[in-house]
């Protein structure tokens, strides 16, 4: 969740230095150097691989400017401009990636675990679609509800290339993938198990018998999708700070389900006083008694996060188990 980011001071120096957020991901050791900053300075289980979810896109043909909210020039707008999106080969196009996973694992101590990640089809279709005038991505859903046809052209040919990048990822190193599907709370329930869902079990389904690494899978603003969420077949459903992690463990027990949670601090929390920062962290713990599961947060790393909160949060955290 922007593990790495604009709230360290050696992050903006890196960015700085290289002129800009594209050079750090397609630069292997600069990417490399980013992710393990975080666990330089804090007490994590896991770094996450520093890249972003829009970066693959680039291959097949879009260009996007990080400013740094990400600009797509040339977004999809026709069945025509649908046709022209390339599925090209991960390795020779994508190569930076693998790269920055070989050189991480050098430097990454053992007992920590390298998380690898990128974006769910839906997710990355808003972006494709989203120009400057778009602020709530409605162009997808006008694109997405037009032309049923063409929606799930865009979907299975962004599933393709997702697929096959994160079996790149596994096959070089990480050990846990994170699926993000930040923006699959725009659709009601009955849309997201037309129109999402189906994809992101296919998605899952590959990888599970590719290999075992076990998969997280986010939404943000989610809560009225629980109970599809639970059918994803992800190992770990990741939660936004609004769901409710008492009725999910609940469901998750009646219907016999084995999946883990992971969450859910608001990211906003960690400008609280401590002793409120504290309470709030102790609410989160206390939900899961001798259940695992995995403390993050709810959405990215504020870039003005003060520092010292994320020391204190994480002590909070340790004591708390
Ligand atoms: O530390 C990590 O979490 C790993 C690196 C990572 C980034 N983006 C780096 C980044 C990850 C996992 C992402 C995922 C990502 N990117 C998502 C899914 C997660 C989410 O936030 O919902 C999405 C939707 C994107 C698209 C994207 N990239 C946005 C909306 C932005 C602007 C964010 C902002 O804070 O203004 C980016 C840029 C971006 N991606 C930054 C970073 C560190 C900031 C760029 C900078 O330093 O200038």
């Amino acid at each position: 969740m922007r593990q790495a980011g604009r709230y360290l001071p050696e992050y903006l120096e890196c960015k700085k230095k290289a002129g800009g957020f594209l050079k750090l991901c397609t630069t292997p050791e600069l990417a490399a150097e980013i992710t393990l900053q975080p666990i330089k300075r804090f007490d994590l289980d896991a770094v996450i691989l520093f890249s972003d979810i829009l970066t693959p896109l680039i291959p097949m043909g879009i260009d996007i400017e990080f400013t740094p909210v990400p600009i797509i020039k040339n977004p999809i707008r026709t069945e025509k401009d649908l046709k022209q999106l390339k599925i090209k080969p991960i390795a020779e196009n994508l190569g930076y990636v693998g790269d920055a996973i070989k050189l991480i694992l050098k430097d990454l101590p053992i007992e920590k675990c390298l998380i690898g990640f990128g974006g769910a089809p839906f997710t990355l279709a808003c972006y494709l679609l989203k120009d400057k005038n778009d602020k709530d991505f409605s162009n997808l859903k006008k694109f997405c509800f037009s032309s049923n046809k063409n929606y799930f052209a865009l979907i299975e040919k962004l599933e393709e290339m997702s697929i096959e990048y994160f079996k790149y990822q596994i096959d070089s190193g990480v050990e846990i993938l994170q699926i993000f599907d930040s923006w699959a709370g725009i659709f009601n329930l009955s849309d997201y198990q037309k129109f999402i869902l189906p994809s992101v079990k296919r998605i899952i389904k590959a990888l599970k018998k590719h290999s075992k690494t076990p998969i997280i899978y986010y939404v943000s603003n989610g809560s009225h999708l629980v109970d599809a969420l639970l059918e994803t077949t992800a190992d770990v459903l990741s939660l936004e700070w609004r769901m409710n992690i008492k009725e999910i463990l609940k469901k998750i027990k009646d219907k016999n389900k084995k999946i883990i949670l992971q969450g859910n601090l608001d990211p906003f929390h960690l400008f609280l006083l401590e002793r409120n920062l504290k309470q709030e962290i102790t609410k989160i713990v206390s939900f899961f008694e001798n259940e695992n599961f995995i403390f993050n947060l709810g959405h990215g790393v504020d870039k003005e996060t003060p520092i010292d909160k994320i020391h204190f949060a994480i002590n909070c955290i340790r004591s708390g188990r």
